[in-house]
């Protein structure tokens, strides 16, 4: 696991969107991505990229790292609208090239299966964008997660559905109780993975993720077992290590 320290979220963003870059420009590249506020600045940069230096991603392909069960992919706090808001419609993705798993799909177990699938039809994942919860979780692996888990239905911990209500609370909804989330043998078997994580509210799931055990416990120290695995880090999220 390489770490790499930076002095502010817009130079975790920039080191973020290094990795992916090198990747873009070799061609054909299939990319993880995260929603949630820790990738921001990556996709920020990487647009700011788009926009100015003419990187192109007309050729990649895009697989979310999970959805909320419940939501059709137009739902505006859908992973699908949330990943397209964020970055997807601000690049030039090919929009059939967008793939997230299908949150209102009436067999989600078979949906779960069938994006696994669809992973590894395409190649598998070139790079693994990833955030991490405070407690630990990649993707919607919650604590407890089989550290060899495939893509599937999950339910939500208590603390995610918390710190994920302010997205919901606008429109006065609850936030759903099920997801379908890429597993973290899925997640394991990409090419690379870099992990973004900001900010003190972090601090002790990077440390356990980065020095603690193996463990279900917190699924991030998967990513011990990872061979290319980069954590990029601001110095709030690190000063536990
Ligand atoms: C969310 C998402 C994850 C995300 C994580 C951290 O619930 N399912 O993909 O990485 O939790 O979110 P944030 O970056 O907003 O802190």
């Amino acid at each position: 696991m390489q770490i790499i320290l930076c002095e502010s979220a817009a130079q975790v963003g920039q080191r973020a969107a290094d990795i992916i870059e090198a990747r873009v420009r070799q061609g054909s590249a299939v990319l993880g991505l995260a929603t949630g506020g820790s990738p921001s600045s990556t996709y920020a940069e990487l647009i700011r990229r788009h926009r100015e230096e003419g990187l192109g991603f007309g050729d990649v392909t895009v697989f979310t790292l999970d959805e909320y069960a419940g939501l059709a992919a137009g739902h505006p706090q859908s992973y699908h609208s949330t990943i397209r808001r964020e970055f997807v419609d601000h690049v030039d993705v090919t929009p059939a090239r967008l793939h997230t798993p299908r949150g209102d799909a009436t067999d989600p177990v078979a949906e779960a299966a069938r994006y696994d699938a669809a992973i590894a039809a395409a190649g598998g994942i070139d790079v693994q964008l990833l955030g991490l919860g405070a407690n630990g979780h990649i993707g919607f692996n919650e604590p407890t997660s089989s550290l060899t888990s495939r893509t599937r239905v999950k339910t939500l911990a208590g603390a995610t559905r918390a710190a994920n209500a302010r997205f919901f609370e606008d429109d006065g909804e609850e936030v759903p109780k099920l997801c379908l989330t890429q597993g973290l043998g899925t997640i394991g078997e990409s090419h690379q993975a870099v992990l973004v994580a900001l900010g003190s509210v972090k601090a002790h799931a990077v440390k356990a993720m980065v020095e603690g055990p193996l463990s279900a416990f917190c699924p991030g120290s998967v990513l011990q077992l990872h061979p290319r695995a980069v954590v990029v880090l601001d110095p709030e999220a690190a000063s536990k290590l």
